[in-house]
């Protein structure tokens, strides 16, 4: 198949490109590369059969969508913090940005949509063992986006007549953890693994006691392609949770497991409010519908990460691994490139920079 991945370059991008490769498919990345060119391996290993376009997902090229038989959207904004940074942005991005990358796939005759939405549009849940009808409360801007664009796709996917008929379908991650190219420090597992073993301290917010699912990254590039793969007849309008039902966790137990994998460390509680956000979810519609169970378990996540770190195979300083601290440091450098740029630079003097290798020819010239 030829598959257009949306935020290819991201942290599951980065996963589940290579493992489309992998397995024969070819690859159109758009990604505005926020977090850096993390597909370099696969370029090196496939070379032809990947092409990486830096453009984004509100105006890039729809020639790109040409020969295209699925579109799997992975980009955006992507968690709490960083969407409240700019709630318009995130709107024009998240919904604005996602609905019309849709509607491109539609009109181009794209015939295999598939989302990454988010677990996290159950919100406040009711009960444990949520399921994929059970009622969404979504409690943040990024998840509400979520809840929005969940819509919006399953309305699309009925309103077309059959001929232009796509299959759209909505995969609700859990929280995803486990090593990528865009390392991601910022995610649960992820984040109290790295300060288990930096500071020998984890923190604990919102009361501890709010329940969360989990999933590794390489288990979520299996289910996305497995989703992409089947029959359109069992995924044409689903929503699939993807995780596994052992890997429901409540966040201090969670904390426990990773004291317990790196000793000598401390469980602090920070001073927060109760997390609004507590959803235990059930998973076994993705399981019997398409087959799908996760390999990797909570306890593999922390043995991997904690083994990355030991070997420096990844940098837990590096700005690009926490995504609020890149948007952050993307929107002040737009800011002081707005601000104090003469023709589009900041230190180089443009005019001068162009001119100079001609200035340097022609007194070259008055020399002889
Ligand atoms: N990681 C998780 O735990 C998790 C859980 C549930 C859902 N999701 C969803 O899965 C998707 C991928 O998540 P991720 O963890 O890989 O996040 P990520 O931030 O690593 O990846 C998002 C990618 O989108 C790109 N991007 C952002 N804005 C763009 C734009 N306007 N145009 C083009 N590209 C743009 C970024 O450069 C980045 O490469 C996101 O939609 C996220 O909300 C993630």
């Amino acid at each position: 198949m030829h598959v257009l991945v949306a935020g290819g370059a991201g942290y599951i991008g980065s996963v589940f490109v290579p493992l489309l490769l992998e397995r024969g498919h070819r690859v159109t990345v758009v990604d505005r590369l926020y977090f850096g060119d993390t597909l370099g391996r696969a370029r090196e290993r496939h070379g032809e059969k990947l092409q990486i376009a830096r453009a984004d997902v509100r105006s890039f090229d729809r020639a790109l969508l040409k020969s295209v038989d699925a579109v799997v959207d992975l980009s955006g904004i992507s968690n709490d913090p960083s969407c409240e940074l700019e709630p318009d942005l995130t709107n024009s991005v998240n919904v604005e940005g996602a609905k019309r990358l849709a509607v491109a796939a539609l009109e181009h005759g794209v015939k295999c949509y598939l989302f990454s939405s988010s677990c996290s549009v159950y919100g406040h849940g009711e009960g444990l063992g949520l399921t994929e009808a059970s009622v969404r409360h979504p409690v943040s801007l990024y998840a509400r986006a979520k809840a929005e664009v969940e819509d919006f796709l399953f309305d699309l996917g009925k309103s077309r007549g059959e001929r232009r008929a796509m299959t759209v379908t909505c995969l609700r991650l859990a929280t995803v953890f486990g090593l990528s190219p865009r390392m991601r420090f910022d995610l649960a597992i992820n984040v109290m693994t790295k300060n288990a073993y930096v500071h020998r301290r984890i923190m604990v917010d919102g009361g501890g006691r709010q329940w969360r699912p989990f999933v590794h990254v390489g288990d979520v590039a299996r289910a996305f392609e497995l989703a992409m793969t089947s029959e359109a007849s069992k995924v044409a309008g689903e929503v699939f949770n993807v995780g596994s039902d052992a890997s429901n966790v409540q966040i201090l137990n969670l904390a426990f497991r990773v004291r317990d994998a790196v000793p000598g460390t401390e469980v602090v509680h920070a001073p927060t409010d109760p997390d609004l956000r507590d959803y235990n979810v059930a998973f076994d519609k993705v399981q019997r519908v398409l087959g799908f169970k996760a390999e990797k378990s909570i306890d593999d996540g922390i043995r991997e990460v904690l083994g990355a770190l030991r070997d420096g195979l990844v940098d837990p300083e590096e700005r690009r691994h926490y995504t609020l601290r890149q948007y952050m440091f993307l929107r002040e450098a737009e800011r002081a490139h707005r601000e104090l740029s003469i023709e589009g630079t900041l230190l180089t003097h443009a005019s001068h920079a162009s001119h100079a290798p001609r200035a340097s020819g022609r007194q070259g010239s008055r020399e002889a």
